[in-house]
């Protein structure tokens, strides 16, 4: 019988296609001037582009269009998941694989500002996506020191999403060439997994899952240079009179290793500063794993995720922009915990 550890450590090089990474989300959110003020003003993303309803963000580093995509309308909603890929010719790979598992999938031309063709899919799960290749360029504003202003925000890192099936999801992924590099389970014969990191670019991850109801998108991870732009834009929340928008740490994980805060927008999307992981390069590399039981896994020095972190998420949307069914998790690491723990 194969392991998870054995499940998981398979990397595949023969992938007819090349996803360079996982490259911006795109929110629907209820009042575009809230989110303006949050994403500019208070975490100072750049602005790239704006039409009346829609507001194109990218982080300081981002040499890429946008890192986030904001959308006004009547409810809020994650209505895609974004993957750059190598070459144009990827997404024709891309659109057999999807087809062949008879997914959902749409080609569209310049819908968005700044990007040209891309490829949407409904994943077998109901995860909107998207893979493009083309998308207009900006010089990366790195050192731009005298510029810089709120955390400030570098470039989009990843998607985490809540999977009910966590496991038959990681396989899809792992199909598409992704690899694990850390994951946590369950201890004892019957081996669960309630979290999971797949990478494309030598970092810790592009898409990470959380067993739970789904699917729903848990948070958009933006990147900042170092722990002191997460804390600076804490500081900053707070004296603007948004501490309240404050979720979960500032900490630092015991998966990724990186520095974190979770931040809720004004229409409930979660997004996470994290700094601070590291290089994942090395293929031949086995995934590390946590038990859940290990109180430093979700935050290395110990202290546990509030409920709203584990239960609430983002609704995705189906190919009608309607929201997608959910699903209960069979598996739920708070229980988990609790009952590895007594
Ligand atoms: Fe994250």
């Amino acid at each position: 019988m194969t392991t998870l550890r054995e499940t998981l450590s398979r990397s595949r090089s023969d992938v007819p296609f090349d996803i360079v990474r996982g490259a911006y989300g795109e929110l629907h959110v209820t009042n575009l001037e809230a989110s303006q003020h949050f994403y500019v003003d208070l975490l100072g993303l750049v602005e790239s582009a704006r039409t009346p309803d829609t507001l194109y963000l990218r982080g300081w580093e981002e040499q890429t269009h946008h890192s986030i995509v904001l959308r006004e309308r009547p409810k809020a909603a994650a209505a895609r998941l974004s993957f750059r890929v190598r070459t144009p010719g990827d997404l024709d790979a891309l659109e057999r694989s999807f087809a062949e598992r008879e997914c959902a999938h749409e080609r569209v031309t310049g819908e968005l500002a700044g990007m040209g063709e891309a490829l949407r899919v409904w994943d077998p799960f109901g995860f909107p996506l998207e893979f493009f290749h083309e998308i207009a360029r900006f010089p990366t504003q790195l050192q731009r020191f005298d510029l810089h202003r709120g955390a400030p925000i570098m470039r989009f890192d990843h998607f985490n999403i809540h999977a009910p099936l966590v496991e038959q999801t990681t396989d899809l992924w792992l199909d598409l060439g992704f690899r694990c590099t850390e994951y946590i389970s369950t201890d004892g014969d019957d081996e669960r997994m309630t979290g999971c990191w797949l990478t494309r670019k030598p970092l810790v991850h592009d898409l990470a899952m959380t067993a739970g109801v789904g699917p729903r998108l848990h948070h958009l991870g933006l990147a900042t240079a170092d722990a002191l732009g997460v804390l600076r834009a804490c500081d900053q929340l707070a004296a603007a009179g948004h501490a309240g928008a404050i979720e979960r740490g500032p900490g630092r994980h015991g998966v990724s290793n990186a520095f974190f805060v979770y931040l809720r927008d004004p229409d409930g999307h979660r997004v996470e500063l994290y700094t601070g992981d590291y290089y994942t390069g090395d293929h031949d590399h086995p995934p590390l794993r946590w038990s859940v039981s290990d109180p430093s896994c979700r935050s290395f020095w110990g202290a546990q995720a509030p409920d709203s972190w584990y239960d609430e998420s983002s609704v995705v949307l189906d190919p009608n922009g309607e929201p997608t069914p959910l699903r209960a998790s069979g598996v739920d690491e708070r229980v988990a915990r609790s009952v590895l723990m007594a």
